[in-house]
Formats: structure tokens, sequence, C-alpha cells
């Protein structure tokens, strides 16, 4: 490699920890700063919504809209810094104090070279929740997904029912797109990259070369290769709270947001009514009551963890705690997600190539003043579906991710950080392409049949609970993974592909001895080096009555409970085929939808009601 090159990159390095250092302490201070308690809450809303996330941040908003209404949105974190805005350096947010650090049990059937053979699961914390520190992919799913939800017994959940609050939310200003599946007016902005390589391009050849078609994988037909739309506007981070919760929504003066207050369980009556939320802010206990529902949308381990806390979970598991149960629900099971192996490093044969050098300051000026530029790309050059042999034509089980970067491109500071990858792993595989620029292809596992739990460590709400996904319990999704890794091997082995980029001659230390084009070397990649795409999903299941292990019927009530839904991320009984933002945003759409719905019907003028249920509150609840 030229010596120019190798000294560009090695003046990387410390300006990669220059940058990370500064965004921590940034992140500390703006955090500091943002604790303080604006207004006093009142103690009775018409309706409590728990973690304002990518649905919580959409339900609250949506309640919103009618202002007879009073409603609470209660958040562990606080506001996102504009920082967190910038593309480029999302994979640092999930280690500062905008994320919780959750980590799964160690792993028994893969997850090797992980330290602890444990998977790192960082979740967002602050208004936004984890849209503010995802890699902004707008990715719906595949339309049978849908049809699945509905099969299973879930009435008004098929793709039909379901397009419409996709579209609903969406404002896409892309070009590239089957235009009757999109909409243009809605809160979330939808961009094609601002900032392209020759990379994105030649995946997409890559894939004409391979026989594919180049779609819209949110329109008619998912199987293909595309270049991904992000979730951003001008080329910055548009998260749920810069779409549905910044001002002017903020402002609503029946909307009451409360940050930095931390959710310990839900108030359950006598006669199984929820009836209020306790939560714990600045070290001080306090209670609020809801005079219609109470909407648990903390995500799919915070929204189990609190409905255990509440006395809702498994008895058998409650009863060991000593936690008075409420109703037998099966909470916790059902855990889903998504999990990939990396075909890594892949190294530029081109020196003229060239990632991004912190020091030049166009790139910072293009990004803060053209919203365009290297900072507005989130990483992820391409991507394609394709089904194995194991499943129907057109509904794809194997995804590709293209990335324009590796855990070698921040010299093993965050990326190799967020797949929790074991030091001498690194060493061996990143470390010697630490210095040039580095691409990946992330095979990716996209309709996974192993299925994990989520249960109580103690009664402690403090306690981080036991997550266990027990990746590739299932025997078959080895064999997909295999699949999909030949898939990306042959993507990179087209002439568009071999033009720029070849893969690194370095093996795991692990698989050292097999030869590197083998079957049994990608069986033991499998092993040792996979991650999670941080898609978590499945916790309170929806399911019919009939369903033993549902936690909520199709309308997302608890059962056995009134007063309490759960809308996130953890009602999802099958993992939908794609990154799960948008279908996260879209159970947010329609959980507002059947909440006003079901509340229309029984709304009594505010004149005839007595007591102090339905006073108006302002944000700094003071009665209107
Ligand atoms: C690193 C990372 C990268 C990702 N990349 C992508 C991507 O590129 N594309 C994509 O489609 N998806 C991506 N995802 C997944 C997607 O962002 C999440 O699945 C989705 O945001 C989940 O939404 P949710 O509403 O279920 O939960 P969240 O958005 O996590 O919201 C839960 C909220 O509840 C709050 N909360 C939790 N406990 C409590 C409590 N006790 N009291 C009060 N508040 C509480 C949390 O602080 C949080 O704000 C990524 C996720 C991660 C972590
Ligand atoms: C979807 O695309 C794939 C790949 O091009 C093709 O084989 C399939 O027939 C298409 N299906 C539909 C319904 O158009
Ligand atoms: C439980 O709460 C509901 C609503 O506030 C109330 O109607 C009911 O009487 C309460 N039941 C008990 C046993 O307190
Ligand atoms: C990159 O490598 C491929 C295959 O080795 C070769 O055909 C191509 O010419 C190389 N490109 C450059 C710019 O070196
Ligand atoms: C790469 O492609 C060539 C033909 O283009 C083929 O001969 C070779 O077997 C392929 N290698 C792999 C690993 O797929």
């Amino acid at each position: 490699m030229g010596l120019k090159l190798w000294l560009s990159g090695l003046i990387k390095i410390p300006a990669a920890f220059a940058i990370i250092t500064v965004c921590y302490f940034h992140f500390w201070f703006w955090n500091t700063i943002s604790y303080i308690e604006v207004n006093p809450a009142s103690d009775i809303y018409d309706f409590i919504v728990v973690g304002a996330g990518s649905a919580g941040g959409v339900i609250a908003s949506r309640l919103s809209e009618d202002p007879t209404y009073s409603v609470l949105l209660i958040e562990a974190g606080g506001y996102p810094s504009p920082l967190v805005n910038i593309p480029l350096i999302s994979s640092i947010f999930p280690s500062t104090p905008f994320a919780w650090n959750y980590q799964t049990e160690p792993q028994k059937f893969g997850f090797s070279a992980s330290i602890n053979h444990r998977s790192n699961w960082p979740r967002g914390k602050g208004l936004g929740g984890s849209s503010i520190l995802n890699f902004l992919l707008y990715v719906r799913g595949n339309k049978y997904d849908y049809d699945h939800w509905a099969a299973l017994g879930n009435e008004g959940w098929n793709y039909e029912d379901v397009l419409p609050y996709f579209i609903k939310s969406e404002n896409n200003r892309g070009i590239f797109i089957d235009e009757q599946y999109h909409g243009k007016k809605g809160n979330l902005i939808v961009e094609d990259r601002a900032w392209k390589s020759n990379l994105p391009q030649a995946f997409i050849n890559a894939g004409l070369e391979l026989g594919y078609p180049y779609v819209d994988i949110n329109g008619k037909n998912q199987t293909g290769f595309t270049i991904p739309q992000l979730t951003t506007k001008h080329g910055a981070r548009w998260s749920t709270y810069s779409a549905f919760l910044k001002k002017p929504y903020y402002d609503r003066p029946n909307l009451k947001v409360i940050t930095f207050a931390e959710v310990k369980k839900v108030l359950i009556n006598e006669s199984k009514q929820a009836y209020g939320i306790q939560y714990k802010r600045h070290g001080n206990l306090k209670t609020v009551f809801a005079a219609k529902e109470i909407i648990l949308s903390a995500g799919a381990i915070a929204s189990p963890q609190i409905l255990m806390l509440s006395g809702i979970g498994p008895k058998e598991h409650l009863e060991r705690l000593e936690i008075k149960v409420h109703s037998d629900l099966r909470v916790g099971e059902n855990l889903q997600d998504h999990i990939y192996v990396p075909l890594t490093p892949l190294v530029h044969n081109d020196s003229s190539a060239s990632l991004v050098n912190p020091f030049d300051l166009t790139a910072w000026w293009d990004y803060f003043i053209h919203g365009t530029g290297q900072y507005t790309s989130n990483g992820v050059d391409g991507m394609a579906f394709k089904s194995s042999r194991y499943c129907e034509p057109d509904w794809p089980d194997i995804q590709l991710h293209f990335l324009s970067y590796s855990a070698a491109s921040d010299h093993g500071i965050c990326v190799r950080h967020l797949m929790g990858l074991e030091e001498n792993a690194w060493q061996e595989l990143f470390e010697p392409v630490s210095y040039v620029d580095t691409a990946s292809i992330f095979a990716t596992l996209v309709r996974p049949k192993s299925r994990g739990w989520i249960r109580l460590r103690s009664a402690d709400p403090l306690d981080q609970p036991i997550i266990d996904p027990q990746f590739y319990s299932h025997p078959q999704d080895v064999q997909v993974m295999l699949e999909a890794l030949l898939f990306a091997q042959e993507t990179l082995n087209t002439t568009a592909m071999k033009k720029y980029l070849h893969l690194h001659d370095a093996r795991l230390p692990y698989c050292k001895d097999l030869p590197v084009d083998s079957h049994l070397y990608l069986e033991c990649l499998i092993k040792y080096m996979s991650a999670t795409l941080h898609h978590s999903v499945g916790t309170c299941k929806m399911g019919p009555s009939t369903d033993r292990e549902a936690v909520v019927d199709s309308q997302l009530r608890v059962y056995g409970i009134k007063g309490l839904r759960v809308a996130d991320a953890s009602v999802i009984p099958v993992i939908p085929n794609g990154n799960i933002n948008a279908p996260v945003i879209m159970i947010g759409e329609k959980a507002a939808h059947m909440i006003l719905e079901h509340h229309k019907n029984n709304k009594i003028p505010k004149l005839f009601l007595k007591g102090s249920s339905h006073k108006f509150l302002s944000r700094n609840g003071d009665e209107l």
C-alpha cells in the first residue's frame, strides 16, 4: 500500500480518538445540564405513555392531537443532543449516556469470539428512544410478514390493513420508489442518501450481474438489490423525537413530557384495573394516575420487565420472586432478533478511495451548511434480499448489508465494541488493515427460527433483566446463515465489486486451519463471529386468546387487565423481514388510531364529568 495512504490512515487514529472523546464529554455534559425539572406534573392524565421511543413518541404525539385529552409521556432519558443527528458517527452513540447497555447471557451455540460469549444490546435512552442512535435505515419488511401476523389470528394486521399506517407517517422525498406504496405528507422524512461514493452503484451492478433487479425494497417486490433510504432530513438524523415530539408538538398544552423519570411499575387494583404508574425521578418515588389508559412503549426489553415487576407474567417465575400475580401470561417469551456474520474486512484495491478524514473541514462544512457530504452517510451503501432454499420465493430470509466500513475503520474503538468482539480476534482480523479503507458485507438472517426469553433477575427494578436470545438454537438458522454467506461471497465475486474490493487474506484465530473458501471456514465464522443488528422483538406477543403465548390481543390490550396496552417492538408476533424501526413506527400509528377510536364512542362532553379525572392540564401541570 502507498506511503501516502498509510500516513493518512495513521492520522485518522488520533483524530478518531479526539472525536469520540469530544462526543463522550459532550453527551455527559448535555445530559447533566438538561437534568432539570421544568414543571411539576399533575397527578392525573387521561393517557399515560411510558417510553418516548420509536413507538411511544408517535403514540403520545397522535393522542395529543385531540386537544380534549390530557397526555403524559414519561421517559427515562433526556433530550437528544444535536450531535446524535450526524449519521456517520452513529456507532459512537451506543456507548454514551444516551443508551442502556444491556448484555445477553453467554450464548451456547455461537458468539464464541464475543467477549464472554455475550452479545451487546444497547438501546436508546432519551426522547426518540432507539431512533436517536440507530443506523437510520428505512425498511418496512415483507408483505407476507403482515399477512402471516393476520393468519396467526391477529385481526386487522394483514398487509392491506397496515400499509395505510406506513404511508400515514411517511414523507418520502426519494426518487427511486414505487410511488403507490409511499406517502409524501407524513411527519417521518425519508430520503435517498445525500452522499455516494462509487460503491453503491457497484453493488447494484453486482446484483444485475447476478440476475437480480434493482428494486424499491419497500414497494411491490422485496427480492433484489437496492441503495437503502434513510430517515434523515437534509442529511441529518430524523428520529421520532424530531418527527413527532419536538416543537411545535411539544408545545401542545395537553401534552406533558417528563424526562429522566424511570417507571418502576404499573399499579393495578383488585378489579384488575391498571390505574396508575410509579416512577422515580431525582431519587424520589412518585405516583401518577390514568383516567383512561396506560400504554407501555418502553421497548422489547423494558416493557416485559415493567409488566413482570407489576405482577403480569409467568406465575411460577413471579411467585419465586414474591411478586403478587395479577395476570398469569407468558411475558418475556418469544424473543427474536436479527443477527449477521460479516464477510470482512474487504480492502479497497484503488488507493484513490478514501474514507473520512476528520481534519477535512470541507466535509464538516458540507454537512452543517449544505446537508451533504460524507457525514450524511450511515455507512450502509447497499442492501439486498434473497430467498434461501428453505423458504418461499417472494418472501426472502436472507438480507445483505453492504457497508463502506468495518471494525477496522475506527481502529477498534466503537464498531468492535458494538459487535462485542474480543481483542485477539480483532487483532488478527482487523488490526493489519486498520490503516486503510475497508468495507464489509453483512450476511443477515431475517427470518430466524430460534426463540429466546427475558426474565427478571430479581424483584429490584434497577437490576437488568436476564436476556437469553438462544441464537442458533434452531439448527436451520445455521444452514440459512451459511447460504447467506455464500450469497455475500457471490456478490463480492462479481466484476462490478472486484473492481473496487477484495477480501483481505486473514483468518479468525479459531478457524485458522480451514481453507478460506470452504464451507467449513464459513461454518466456523458463523460459530465465532456473529453479532446482532439490534432488532429484538416479540416479548409481549400479540395473539388471539387461544394462543398460549399471547400477552396482548390484536388491539394490543393486555389479557386479564383493564386499561393497559403494550405498543412497541415487543408486541410483534414474528419478526418482520428487514430492519424494524419503520414497522415499530407503524405499530405506534396503528395503536394510537385504535385507542382514539375506542374512546371516541364513549366520549362524554367535558361539562358532564365530575371529579379530578378530567381536568385539562397544560404542560406546566396548571389547570386550563
Ligand atoms: C444500535 C442500533 C441500531 C439500529 N439500527 C436500525 C436501523 O438502521 N434501521 C431500523 O429500522 N432499525 C434499527 N434499529 C432498531 C430500531 O431502532 C428499534 O427496534 C426501535 O427503535 C425500537 O422501538 P421501540 O419503540 O420498541 O423501543 P425504543 O425506541 O427503544 O424506546 C423505548 C423507550 O423507553 C424508554 N424506557 C425504557 N425503560 C423505561 C422506564 N422504566 N421508564 C421510562 N422510560 C423507559 C427508553 O429510554 C426508550 O426511550 C437499531 C437499533 C439499535 C439499538
Ligand atoms: C419478484 O422478484 C423476483 C426476482 O426478480 C422474481 O423472481 C419474482 O417473480 C418477482 N415476484 C413478483 C410477484 O413480481
Ligand atoms: C379499581 O379502579 C377502578 C377505576 O378507578 C374503579 O372503578 C374500581 O372500583 C377499583 N376497584 C377496586 C377494588 O378498588
Ligand atoms: C482491483 O483488483 C481486481 C482484481 O484483482 C483487478 O481486476 C482491478 O484492476 C483492480 N483495480 C485497481 C484499481 O487496482
Ligand atoms: C468467482 O467467479 C468465478 C467466475 O466468474 C468462478 O469461477 C469462481 O468459482 C467464483 N468463486 C467463488 C468463490 O464463488
